[in-house]
């Protein structure tokens, strides 16, 4: 795959790995409550359908919905008995997980030992589930140590910290500052009874855990789509990476009414952020050979910052679809990418001005590798 595709190769790779720094050897743990994933709106329409089905199944009682941002991290159960940590898994397949307890303890976010709550004991169990983060500032200080150690620069904050939870040597982890914010409760026994997802917030900030500060509850779907649309405009203004919001249906007397599919709540939803799309300069196409003799063209670009990374390669995937997209080096052209998606070349930008005497790029007769017609 890297061979096919030259700007995949990140650092995080395991073909890159020197003398087992980045362990396979972690214990599975079995989740005591499975960690359920999250079904996707794509756009306002699919968050209003999603709505109407939610009114529909509750009888058209309006409930309170709670917005929360979608960190793009990785999601973390963590385990405390009489209030001890006592195991870090991560999600897995969602019924199964990796124990990574020793590189999460070094997270400063993660308290070691539980605060008592006002009006309520520790409880003798409690999962607290949340998202294992890297603040773009943190990013910043590893890739400039990176650089300065003539090391390559890490791709993304998420690769960034999903390689550091990785880590053998806990002490390589405790060096990425990674952060955590809390969002859910998973297995408990002996918490108090919570009558809204508010109040549960409120509880596990109490007993030590960051809770993000732009969690808001609305009474209409109105109000959550501006919320939606508002977060998508200014994602970037915040010292983190959010790939979308996550909209929660407030009253736990609803949510047992609502239920679950086989993978996730029908009270939850992950409104998705669109794919970004930035315009940068085509310096060049190139073509890579795989392991397998497939010739792939591919775009070399000024750089640009689109979708959490600087992009300076991205995929044409094949032949016609340069054809189909006449783009020529020297021409405007528009990036996209999605989170960890592989950034393409969608085409020539609005108002690109080609420059002259520019021709049709043509796919080379011998192959670049080895010259063989
Ligand atoms: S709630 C049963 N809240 O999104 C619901 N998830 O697509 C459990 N995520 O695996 C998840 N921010 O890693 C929830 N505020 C948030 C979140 C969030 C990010 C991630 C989480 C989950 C994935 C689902």
């Amino acid at each position: 795959l890297e061979e096919e595709h030259p700007e995949l190769v990140s650092d995080e790779s395991p073909t890159h790995a020197v003398g087992g720094a980045i362990s396979t050897t972690f214990d599975p743990v079995e989740h005591a409550v499975p960690m359920m994933s999250l079904d996707n709106a794509m756009d306002e329409g699919e968050l209003r359908a999603w709505g109407d089905r939610v009114l529909r199944g509750l009888d058209g009682a309006a409930p309170t919905w709670v917005c929360e941002l979608k960190f793009d991290g990785l999601a973390m159960s963590i385990r405390y008995e009489d209030g001890h940590l006592v195991q870090a898994a991560t999600r897995g397949d969602g019924k199964v997980g990796e124990d990574v307890t020793a590189n999460v303890a070094t997270i400063a976010d993660v308290p070691h030992e539980l605060s008592k709550p006002t009006g309520s004991d520790i409880p003798k169990v409690v999962e607290i589930r949340g998202e294992v983060y890297m603040r773009a500032s943190a990013f910043e200080r590893l890739n400039e140590r990176a650089v300065a150690a003539g090391d390559k620069p890490f791709v993304n904050p998420r690769n960034s910290a999903a390689g550091s939870l990785r880590q053998k040597d806990p002490a390589k982890t405790a060096e990425r500052e990674l952060s955590f914010w809390a969002y859910q409760l998973g297995d408990v026994d002996g918490g108090p009874e919570f009558s809204s997802h508010a109040d549960t917030l409120a509880w596990v900030g109490e007993l030590g855990f960051p809770i993000n500060e732009y969690v808001r509850r609305f009474g209409t779907i109105d109000e959550v789509a501006a919320h939606c649309l508002y977060w998508q405009e200014n994602r970037h203004t915040l010292d983190y990476e959010i790939d979308g919001v996550v909209i929660k249906v407030d009253d736990p007397v609803q949510r047992d009414l609502l239920g679950f599919t086989s993978r996730a709540p029908r009270w939850a939803i992950a409104y998705k952020f669109p794919p970004e799309e930035r315009t940068t300069t085509l310096l060049d196409i190139q073509v890579s050979v795989g392991r397998t003799g497939r010739a792939t063209p591919f775009a070399v670009l000024d750089p640009v910052f689109v979708g959490g990374s600087t992009v300076g390669m991205a995929t044409l995937h094949n032949r016609e679809q340069v054809a189909v997209k006449d783009v020529r080096p020297g021409d405007t052209v528009v990036v996209r990418k999605a989170g960890d998606v592989i950034p393409e070349v969608v085409g020539p930008a609005p108002g690109n001005r080609r420059p002259r005497g520019s021709a049709a790029w043509e796919f080379p007769d011998d192959c670049p590798s080895c010259g063989t017609k």
